[in-house]
This record gives C-alpha cells, sequence and structure tokens, in this order.
C-alpha cells in the first residue's frame, strides 16, 4: 500500500488529494475561482495563476491535517505538468518538486489528461484494460483505446472546438454565467430539445472527428433571430451535443474490441451525457463505467490516483522534468485539420 499525494493547477481549479493505492481517499480538496473570472466571461490565465499561488498551499496543508499525515508519511507526490495554462501547471508542479525535494520522495509528473483517463479506476476496482475513452473537457474532446498505464491510441479529436468549449461558447451566446455547462444542464431541464432545429456536425460521417463550431454559429443564429426561448435553445443544444457524442462513440465502438465504455473529464459530469453513452453501451453490449461528477470536474484525487497508478508501475521523474503547456496521451497520434494544420 503506498500513499500519494496529489496536487493539480492546470486550468482555474486548484485542488489537493491524498489518495491510498487501495482507493481509500483519506483527504481532498478543490477551490475553484469561478468568481474571478466570470466578469470576463472565461478563463483569464494571468488572473488563475496567480491565484493558484495564493490558495494551492493552503488546500495542501489542509489535506495533510485532515487526512492526519506528515508530509515525510507519504511515498510520493504526483503533480500536474501539463496540459493547461502554463502558468498555473507551473503552481503546482513547482510545489510538487519542493515537497519531494523536502521530504526526499518520488516526484510523479502527472499528464492532466491521464489523470481524468485513469480516474474511473480510482472508484471502479472491476474495471480493467483496455477500454474505449470519452475523454470530454474543456479542452479536449477525443476518443482514445486506453490499453495500459501510459499507453493511449487515439482514434478521435475534434477538428475545432472541445466540448466543454461548445458548452461555454453557447452559454455565453444565452447570456448564462462561466461555466457554461452546468449553466446550460440546469437551463435545459426546463426547454424542449426539439424546440429548435441544430445542427448534427459530422454525424454520419466517415471521419471519425468531432467539430462543434458549426453547432456554435447556428445557436448564434437562433438566439439572434429572437424567435426561441433561452430554455429550448439550452435543451436543443444539449441533445445536439449528445447525438454528435453518440454517434462519433458509436463509429470508435465499431472499430475496438474494448470491452468497456468510459467516459471521464468536465462534460462527463452531464446528466444527459452519462445516460446517453450508457444506453450506447448497453445496445453495444460493453460495460460502462463513468466516474461521478465530482470526479468528472478537475479534482487532485485523480491525479493522486494516475500518480499511484504510475508508482505502481515504476514510472517516476526527475526534479527537473517540465511543464508542458501541450502534452497529448498519444504523441504518435496525427494533426487533424483545425489543430494547426490546413485542410
Ligand atoms: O475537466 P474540466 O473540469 O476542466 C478541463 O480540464 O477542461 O472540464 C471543464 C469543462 C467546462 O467546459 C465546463 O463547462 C464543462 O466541463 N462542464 C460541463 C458540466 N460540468 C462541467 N459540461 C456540461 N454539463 C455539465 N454538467
Ligand atoms: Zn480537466
Amino acid at each position: 500500500m503506498s500513499l500519494i499525494l496529489g496536487l493539480e493547477s492546470s486550468c482555474d481549479d486548484s485542488a489537493a488529494a491524498l489518495v491510498a493505492s487501495d482507493r481509500r481517499i483519506l483527504a481532498q480538496a478543490v477551490a475553484g475561482q469561478t468568481e474571478a473570472h466570470r466578469p470576463y466571461g472565461g478563463v483569464v490565465p494571468e488572473i488563475a495563476a496567480r491565484a493558484h499561488v495564493e490558495i494551492l498551499p493552503g488546500l495542501i496543508r489542509r489535506v495533510l491535517d485532515e487526512g492526519g499525515i506528515a508530509i515525510g508519511e507519504v511515498d510520493a507526490v504526483a503533480a500536474t505538468a501539463g496540459p493547461g495554462l502554463i502558468g498555473g501547471v507551473m503552481v503546482a508542479l513547482l510545489a510538487g518538486k519542493g515537497l519531494a525535494l523536502a521530504a526526499g520522495k518520488p516526484l510523479i509528473a502527472v499528464n492532466h489528461l491521464e489523470g481524468h483517463a485513469l480516474s474511473p479506476r480510482l472508484v471502479d476496482p472491476e474495471l480493467g484494460f483496455p477500454y474505449l475513452l470519452l475523454l470530454v473537457s474543456g479542452g479536449h474532446c477525443q476518443l482514445l483505446e486506453v490499453l495500459g498505464v501510459g499507453d493511449y491510441r487515439r482514434l478521435a479529436t475534434t477538428i475545432d472546438d472541445a466540448a466543454g468549449e461548445a458548452f461555454d461558447k453557447a452559454a455565453k451566446l444565452l447570456g448564462l454565467p462561466y461555466p457554461g455547462g452546468p449553466a446550460i444542464e440546469e437551463l435545459a431541464k426546463h426547454g424542449d430539445a426539439s424546440a429548435v432545429p441544430l445542427p448534427r456536425p459530422l454525424v454520419g460521417s466517415d471521419e471519425p472527428h468531432f467539430s462543434f463550431a458549426g453547432l456554435k454559429s447556428a445557436v448564434q443564429r437562433a438566439v439572434a433571430t429572437g424567435d426561441f426561448r433561452p430554455e429550448d435553445i439550452a435543451a436543443s443544444f444539449q441533445q445536439a451535443v449528445v447525438d454528435c457524442l453518440v454517434d462519433r462513440t458509436a463509429l470508435a465502438l465499431r472499430q475496438s474490441d474494448a470491452p468497456a465504455l468510459v467516459v471521464a473529464g468536465g462534460v462527463a459530469a452531464n446528466g444527459a451525457i452519462r445516460m446517453a453513452l450508457g444506453e450506447l453501451a448497453a445496445r453495444e453490449d460493453r460495460r460502462f463505467s463513468v466516474p461521478p461528477p465530482w470526479l468528472c470536474t478537475d479534482n487532485a484525487a485523480m491525479i493522486a490516483w494516475a500518480g499511484a497508478e504510475r508508482l505502481q508501475a515504476g514510472l517516476v521523474d526527475a526534479l527537473d522534468v517540465p511543464a508542458r503547456a501541450r502534452w497529448p496521451l498519444d504523441e504518435a497520434a496525427e494533426k487533424v485539420r483545425g489543430a494547426g494544420v490546413k485542410a
């Protein structure tokens, strides 16, 4: 049994957690910065980085106190080293290096996306490798085969916006507060999902990827007509995203023998998305696993858990490991149009 301190600061959540390799979460704390960024309708990198510097040390103190653990008693320190907003990434990574150095413990530089990717295994001990992962967050929308710790094969990615980005942009168009995902989900409960005709980009296409930019533009036009109720636009938008995710995931399932379908990342907190993908898994005769909503959005328990999995596999890092703004899980995957590549 080993005990891992996990640290996270790659976007707008500061977080610390103490997790044991037997899946016990001894303590965890997440502090969002929603209010600081709200006036700007999105995350301001400079504000986020400064806030992490102020908030993260107090969270580390808190989880150690709550867990009744001295820093010398942890077996490793795991910190997100990317991808993300680089100023923020540097805060948890450097804090982690300092603690690892002071306590004489190994440092584990965790890919934030691997944190999301392995998070279901923290709460679902029966979930073995391989599994097909739909990773949907503010910055990513990918389908990956998770073959093992550190071993990923990307089947699809977005050619423009990420799924969470689409929620955030649609919310902004509807005058809803940031972050947009939870706000749209709430409003959609009172709307009619068939009221507003919206496109389903790439649905039915043989191309494996996702696209959401056209959907956002259609929401913009629907808002501009003044003909639709906001709750109907929210519900219709959410349904369009669900349809895109289900169609693209169904295509990937046809190309993968993985016995399980897993959904993770902030957008996986969405009830409609969880239900639709669960139904898809049932139709396709695959096991379905999705972490509880608190483990879908950014947190440090998933970083500590990825640290535990990596420590178990003997994967530790040197103290000069870099912070990375860009860090794909599948480094061999081709760039697609939209990702800096012309179609
Ligand atoms: O994983 P995450 O917390 O941070 C990143 O690594 O990006 O994901 C944040 C994204 C945001 O775009 C947010 O709007 C979206 O997840 N999100 C949701 C919900 N909760 C968070 N999207 C749809 N429905 C939700 N309930
Ligand atoms: Zn995330």
